[in-house]
């Protein structure tokens, strides 16, 4: 494990359960680590492969979805839509060379504080342990390059 590799986990997560959730994690002081960012959704039936894609490529290390419970969802089944969307995208990660793992579908309904505190918590181990996303440090290596030139 790289001791001075920070990574960045991407959350994208519906208003009604999952950020209510996080919400209350807050209030209720639970710890977890502080490299998620959180983009809230309506649904996470807004979730568009080509959204999870661009993540990675603007340099997210893990990307997770987090949508309610099954048979929640405020749009019927957006969270299903979701669910399938993810599994795609992973196929298109694995692919082009990525490990799918750096993304992952969740259900973490509204009251569950404890499980959006496990889960940023473990996907943030799992980036740790998969390393920086290939494509940051490509991205990285050329704007360095670019600088080069320049100078
Ligand atoms: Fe939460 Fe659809 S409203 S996943």
């Amino acid at each position: 494990m790289n001791q001075r590799y920070d990574p960045k986990v991407l959350a994208l997560i519906c208003t009604y359960c999952t950020y209510t959730a996080a919400d209350m994690a807050g209030s209720m002081r639970l710890q977890y680590p502080s490299n998620v960012r959180v983009i809230k959704l309506l649904c996470t039936g807004k979730v568009d492969v080509l959204y999870l894609l661009e993540a990675f490529r603007s340099g997210a290390d893990a990307v997770m979805v987090s949508g309610c419970e099954i048979g929640d969802c405020h749009f019927l089944e957006g969270n299903l839509r979701a669910k399938e969307r993810v599994a795609h995208a992973r196929t298109l990660l694995a692919e082009v060379g990525l490990e799918p793992d750096r993304l992952e579908m969740f259900h973490i309904g509204a009251s569950d504080a404890p499980k959006w505190a496990q889960t940023v918590d473990m996907m943030t181990r799992r980036a740790l342990e998969l390393g920086p996303n290939p494509l940051r440090l490509r991205a990285g290596a050329e704007q360095t390059k670019e600088l080069e030139v320049r100078t």
